[in-house]
């Protein structure tokens, strides 16, 4: 949650890739806009002195603002996109916040816990605060002490007001004194560095920096790092130097831009065959054995887990559901999925033989980080499936298996959800596969069948046209319930998640055999009802039992929207409307049966006119609790 972007640069260097300092600033906001967009703002530092604008609203906003009162020719800026927390989305609440006589600007994310504490002090001191934020008491904090240390040291009073502060931040400061320095600091929030020539950057992830730079350098946790043209240096917040992990970003510029597609969500769904392939490659050897050597868990470890427990948020947390089925199938392996906000709350029973799977896209999900730490108390050993490189989940844990889906812009999360999917696959295979258990043969098979994936969900893009239809076409329903079994269990509740967050219309997804305990009284003329179909081919007449439950809803006025297999020729029957997918094991149908939900919740949202790409209130990392 909220983007934050550093930059300076040696006069002329910013100019020399085309750009002013303020340029850049704004181009790495508009990138991570994803992350906030309640307000924004952003403070350059001019050599005669620091000058900020700032406002409300999208960045768009922001922009009219910097045309109407334009910013002096500066060489060093920070900038911020916000998402509310304390505080609402009002111009006076947007960062950067002011202090130490206006000369000081300071940009955060994350939350103070102990703000109103420190605000009491500071107002006991004279200090006059402008707006209801956290991020005020900080600057305010810092710029106290940068002027009691007679202003000498920024990055040393950085470490004292640090020490002061409890919660999660990122913060990042400019002085009028310094002005080719950005000094920052991180804790349980992120940051990442970008290396330039003569020029560096900061940004909360590297996207920030994207279209300047690929050698970034990942922060551990509690640092502060300074940044001038030339120099990048690192401490802990007691000024003990340390060192951060450099890194090249795998990624261009292109691959965060539409390419073509109205939205970033639809460019997206569309890029999933590719997600899926190279979350899939170099991950086999000659012999077609799975090989994740860059797990960093010897196959000794693996073998003597008892118990899979998988941290997860939203969608994320749907993937590790549909990872639930497949991975107790293949492996026998108890596995329990479990919402990472709920689980350090109740007591949970880890031990050293518990194998914890924390899936984030962001790799920064504060309730997923939280679940993941205490678990690691526990003893357990954590593998981290994760999007992003350089973020702070795959850091702390022992494992990583990066999915590669490449940057996700759309505020809900589409192309990660099957990458994690296919990465829950992996393992799980994996995990058979090392512990040489008695379904080899099927793995073999399982393997071969996962490879053909990407194929088949272009299949379903192609023939798209008529579920965006019907999208548009109904534009006008105000609910729609989503029914599955088995894997289709989760891929429903996840078809009613993005219909939510894009279209804000009620919709619920249930496990269709628990219809008949409660949800059937929902059911009444017209009431729009998606069934995800098992395959006919599947096992213990799954099939027969789901075309029983669509009877029952039809019976009772429901409009039903089947999503089957091809040649299921029996649902045809049942169905206002069916949508095929092609043929694949039970197991991974959720990678071709979520697609055309996707497509569903798109085009309605488009079609009532809403930003598909930044939803209400939503943010794409959520880094606070
Ligand atoms: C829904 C969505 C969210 C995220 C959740 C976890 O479309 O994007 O539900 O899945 O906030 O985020 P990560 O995976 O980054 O931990």
């Amino acid at each position: 949650m909220c983007g934050i972007v550093g930059y300076t640069g040696r006069p002329g260097a910013a100019a020399a890739i085309g750009h002013s300092a303020l340029d850049v600033v704004m181009e790495g906001l508009r990138r991570l806009e994803y992350r906030g967009y309640d307000s924004a703002g952003v403070a350059v530092l001019t050599g005669s002195g620091m000058e900020s604008r700032k406002k409300s609203g999208k960045l768009a906003n922001l922009v009219a603002e910097l045309e109407a009162a334009p910013l002096p020719e500066a060489t060093t800026g920070i900038g911020h996109t916000r998402w509310a927390t304390h505080g609402g989305p009002t111009d006076g609440n947007a960062h950067p916040h002011l202090a130490d006589g206006d000369r000081l600007a300071v940009i955060h994310n994350g939350i103070i816990e102990n703000f109103a504490e420190l605000k009491e002090e500071l107002l006991a001191a004279g200090v006059e605060f402008r707006s209801e934020t956290d991020t005020e008491v900080a600057a305010a904090l810092l710029g106290r002490i940068y002027a009691s240390t007679g202003g000498q040291d920024l990055a040393r009073s950085m470490q004292l007001a640090c020490q002061r502060l409890e919660g999660a931040f990122t913060l990042l400061a400019v002085h009028a004194d310094s002005p080719d320095t950005v000094v920052a600091a991180r804790r349980n929030s992120p940051l990442v560095v970008g290396l330039g020539d003569g020029e560096n950057f900061l940004g909360s992830d590297v996207s920030g920096f994207i279209d300047f730079t690929r050698r970034a350098v990942e922060l551990g946790q509690d640092q502060i790092v300074t940044i001038t043209p030339e120099t990048v240096e690192i401490t802990d917040f007691h000024g003990r130097p340390a060192e951060g992990t450099e890194f090249e970003v795998n990624w261009d510029a292109a691959a965060a831009e539409k390419g073509g597609y109205d939205s970033f969500m639809e460019k997206e769904i569309n890029d999933q065959p590719q997600a899926v392939a190279d979350t899939l490659l170099g991950r086999f050897d000659a012999d077609g054995r799975l090989t994740l050597d860059e797990l960093r868990v010897s196959p000794e470890a693996l073998k003597s887990i008892n118990k899979i427990m998988v941290l997860a948020c939203g969608t994320s947390a749907y993937a590790g559901q549909v990872a639930k089925y497949a991975i107790e199938h293949w492996c026998r392996i108890p596995v329990e999925v479990e919402l990472s906000h709920e689980f350090r709350y109740r007591d949970p029973i880890v031990d050293s033989n518990t194998l914890i799977v924390a899936i984030s896209q962001s790799g920064e999900t504060m309730d997923t980080l939280m679940a993941v730490r205490y678990a690691k108390e526990q003893g357990a050993k954590i593998l981290a499936i994760c999007n992003t490189n350089g973020s702070t989940i795959p850091r702390e844990a022992d494992a990583v298996l990066y999915t590669h889906a490449g940057p996700e812009i759309a505020v809900a999360s589409t192309k990660a959800f099957l990458a994690q999917i296919t990465a829950t696959y992996l393992l799980g295979l994996y995990l058979a596969q090392v512990r040489g258990n008695k379904f080899q043969g099927e793995i073999r098979d399982i393997l071969a069948d996962l490879a053909k994936v990407p194929a088949k969900i272009q299949q379903v893009l192609d023939s798209a046209g008529s579920i965006k239809e019907l999208g548009q076409l109904m534009a006008g329903t105000s609910s729609v319930l989503f029914l599955g079994r088995h894997v289709g269990f989760p891929v429903a509740m996840e078809g009613a998640l993005k219909l939510k967050e894009l279209a804000y219309i009620h919709a619920e997804g249930f496990a269709a055999g628990e219809l008949k305990h409660g949800p059937i009284a929902l059911i009444e003329e017209g009431q729009p009802v998606f069934v995800v179909v098992p395959s006919p081919r599947g096992r213990d007449s799954l099939h027969a039992k789901v075309v029983s439950n669509i009877q029952e809803i039809r019976a009772r006025g429901a409009k039903t929207i089947v999503i089957a297999e091809e040649g299921d020729d029996a649902v045809k029957a049942y169905a206002e409307h069916v949508f095929y997918v092609p043929e694949t094991p039970t197991l991974l149908a959720p990678l071709l049966t979520t697609v055309p939900l996707q497509i569903f919740a798109c085009a309605l949202a488009t079609a009532k006119g809403f930003d598909v790409d930044q939803p209400r209130n939503l943010a794409k990392s959520v880094t606070v609790e």
